[in-house]
């Protein structure tokens, strides 16, 4: 038995979605614990593509409990039409449950969201539009609507009356936008109510009395680690907590029941959005990366920049997430390139530095030292054993854990789930005794 949490590494888009579905076989349930429908995770099942916002990667499997957690903000309108979309390809959605306790996305989220950015211009943060930082500036405001408040007719009325009142004087007074109709936004809601309510629970009794069940819990995280509201790239980043730590708060879990952390991380680098990001390459290298690893956003569709694996950033997400060990995706993207290049360190106005810098002025202004591996210069994608795979591939491998300092578990050749090589079984495996450096079976602790 193990409790497992599964968090992006870098900016997002991992491959999150790919790794959860993955590990879903080995649980019983799977949670997501914060963020919305900013998420985009893809997983692919045969000839079938899933794109999920909101419901957990575990859905696939017809007997794992899915639970939306306390954490995250509900968007009832992208859920249903989640839910619908899954009904639809046969999938059962009976499994999910929703907590009372999550916040609830409404219009005006998504409107001052996108007036916000207008106004920002070029300080523009990039988000997604989703309403993903005003949902979460309620919630800490303590004029949010949460999914219970909108389960008895009444009382949901009076809330949302007085908020939407409130946040119309907002939309004309600050952002010259028409104000929303109460009455209109209201009916809404309470359908969307009435259409939730069979899934929704106190999700973190749920989750307890799972854990004292032994079943294995895996918790998915959304966005990544330098998107974190905390410890990430601020201010663009998201306006949750991606990281491993958020997951107890967002899932109603204490630290004790966590026995595993395992990061995800592409063997390159993708942001989407404004911000910095050292070792981004505009065209050339950038462009066969996109092309090839068909970066483009699931929720939004926009490009994603695109640079070299920076493993600067690798070892600060082992530390702000206590990894155990890493899942590495998407080397086949990388596999008709003639050479590879990996940020080893940042030189910070002529000063080496080993460690991510927490201020943003400082972060603005690393330039990546590299190292340059040679290329293998051929497919990897049917490769499903560290032995298939070409030389140049797997010293490519042993380079980034040994600089992260932290062991590989699996590694991603492909969008399928075939397309996999699991070196240790990250749920099941001795914990931190897996791959993998200097060729052997190492690892810190092992
Ligand atoms: P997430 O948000 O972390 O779940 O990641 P996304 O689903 O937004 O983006 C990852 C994309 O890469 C998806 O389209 C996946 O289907 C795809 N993908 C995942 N793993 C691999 C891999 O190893 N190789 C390739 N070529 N594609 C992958
Ligand atoms: P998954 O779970 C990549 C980025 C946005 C923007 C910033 C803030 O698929 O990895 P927001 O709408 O959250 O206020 O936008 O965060 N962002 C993501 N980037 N993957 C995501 O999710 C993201 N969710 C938000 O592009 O830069
Ligand atoms: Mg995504």
């Amino acid at each position: 038995m193990a409790n497992v949490i599964v968090i992006g590494a870098q900016w997002g888009d991992e491959g999150k979605g790919k790794i959860t579905d993955l590990l879903s076989k080995s649980a019983d349930v799977v949670v997501r614990y914060q963020g919305g429908v900013n998420a985009g995770h893809t997983v692919v099942v045969n000839d079938q593509t899933f794109k999920l916002h909101l419901i957990p990667s575990g859905i696939l499997y017809p007997d794992t409990e899915c639970i939306i957690g306390s954490g995250t903000a509900i968007d009832p309108e992208i859920l249903i039409e989640e839910l619908d979309r899954l009904e639809a390809l046969s999938v059962s959605t009976n499994n999910l449950l929703i907590s009372q306790t999550a916040h609830v996305t409404m219009p005006y989220h998504r409107i001052i969201d996108k007036a916000s950015e207008e106004r920002r211009g070029s300080q523009k943060i990039g988000t997604t539009g989703r309403g993903i930082g005003p949902t979460y500036a309620d919630k800490s405001e303590r004029i949010g609507i949460r999914v219970q408040d909108l389960m008895d007719k009444e009382e949901a009325r009076d809330r949302l009356s007085w908020t939407i009142n409130y946040k119309n004087s907002i939309l004309e007074k600050l952002y010259n936008k028409p104000p929303l109709e109460p009455e209109t936004v209201i009916k809404q809601y309470l359908e969307y109510a009435e259409r939730l309510r069979p899934h929704v629970v106190d999700s973190s009794l749920k989750i307890y009395e799972a854990i004292d069940k032994k079943r294995n819990i895996l918790f998915e995280g959304a966005q990544g680690t330098l998107l974190d509201l905390d410890h990430g790239t601020y201010p663009y980043v998201t306006s949750s907590n991606p990281v491993a730590g958020g997951a107890c708060v967002g899932a109603g879990v204490g630290p004790t029941t966590i026995d595993r952390v395992i990061g995800v991380a592409k063997a390159y680098t993708t942001r989407v959005g404004e911000g910095p990001f050292p070792t981004e390459i505009e065209g050339g290298v950038g462009d066969i990366l996109g092309d090839r690893g068909a970066e483009f956003g699931t929720t939004t569709g926009r490009k994603r920049r695109c640079g070299w694996f920076d493993a600067t950033i690798g070892r600060y997400a082992v530390r702000i997430n206590g990894l155990d060990c890493l899942a590495i995706t998407k080397l086949d993207v990388l596999d008709e390139l003639d050479e590879i290049k990996v940020c080893v360190a940042y030189d910070i106005d002529g000063q080496r530095c080993e460690h991510f810098p927490s201020s943003p002025r400082q972060f603005a202004r690393c330039r990546p030292i590299y190292e340059t591996l040679p290329g293998w210069r051929q497919s990897t994608e049917d490769c499903r054993s560290l032995k298939d795979l070409p030389k140049q591939a797997l010293d490519y491998l042993k380079f980034l854990a040994e600089l992260m300092e932290v062991p590989i578990a699996i590694v991603s050749l492909g969008a399928s789930r075939d397309q996999t090589i699991i070196i240790e079984d990250p749920i099941h495996g001795p914990k931190r005794a897996l791959l993998y450096t200097n060729g052997t079976p190492a690892g810190h602790g092992a």
